[in-house]
């Protein structure tokens, strides 16, 4: 698949190294420095780009910048209508905020018209995520999905399993508190889960009721 990586930092770096070993085309866009970006293009065997020449040749586009430059990210990509988006962003430091209520996932989505929206990647640390990417099957870690374009979540999830993750669905972009900032109890934003527990918790945010507690691994 062509997949543009719009900030390939600690999250999208390791997402789009996760993702040219399992044979995608990955192109890096969106930086500061357009020597370093070019080297780890390099490095990952995948090329740079300017961020609307990384749009307009991708299927799926990630946006994995920090919550102040995505108007930026945004402006520079150009329109994202009909690509599938992976948001990894989480609403901390400056720029627009998401309306008292609404989760970041709505208000993200609303700020990428057309786009086949979802959000994920957005609540493990980007060195835990490094970490724990060649577990095998039996403690493999999730990472959570919400968005409203199913065929977009099936999508997003092959790609979270070739990167090496559990991908667990918790709905709609309405649906997906739980999975956002900040850390706290009561929600999986911060905290690792794997499988039989999180089934657990898709039932329970789908019934409406308090989520069973963080679990605790020993392995
Ligand atoms: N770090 C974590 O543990 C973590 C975990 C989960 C989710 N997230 C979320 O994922 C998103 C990305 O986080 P990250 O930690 O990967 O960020 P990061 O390491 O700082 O990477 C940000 C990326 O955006 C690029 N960029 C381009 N213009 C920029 C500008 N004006 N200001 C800042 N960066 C710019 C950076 O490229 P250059 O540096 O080359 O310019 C870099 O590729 C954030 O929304 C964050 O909240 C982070």
């Amino acid at each position: 698949m062509d997949i543009a990586i719009i900030g390939p930092g600690r999250i999208g770096g390791n997402l789009a190294r996760r993702l040219a070993d399992a044979g995608h085309k990955v192109t890096l866009s969106f930086s500061r420095d357009e020597a370093r970006l070019r080297a780890l293009a390099d490095e990952l065997g995948g090329s740079a780009a300017q961020p609307s020449e990384a749009v307009a040749g991708a299927e799926l586009v990630v946006i994995s910048v920090p919550w102040s430059a995505i108007p930026q990210a945004l402006d520079q990509a150009g329109s994202l209508a009909g690509k599938v988006v992976i948001d990894t962003t989480n609403q901390f430091g400056s720029g627009p905020m998401p309306a008292e209520g609404q989760t970041a996932a709505s208000f993200n989505s609303a700020r990428m018209p057309g786009a086949r929206y979802t959000k994920s990647f957005n609540t493990l640390t980007s060195a835990f995520q490094v970490e724990v990417a060649d577990r095998p099957p039996e403690t493999r870690v999730v990472q959570w999905i919400c968005g409203d374009d199913a065929d977009a979540k099936q999508v997003v999830s092959g790609l979270i399993e070739q990167a090496g993750y559990v991908p667990v669905d918790l709905g709609g972009t309405k649906d997906c508190t739980v999975m956002e900032a900040p850390r706290r109890p009561g929600a999986v934003y911060g905290e690792e889960w794997r499988l039989p527990e999180a089934l657990e918790v898709v039932t329970a945010v789908s019934e409406g009721r308090p989520i069973p507690d963080t679990p605790q691994y020993a392995d």
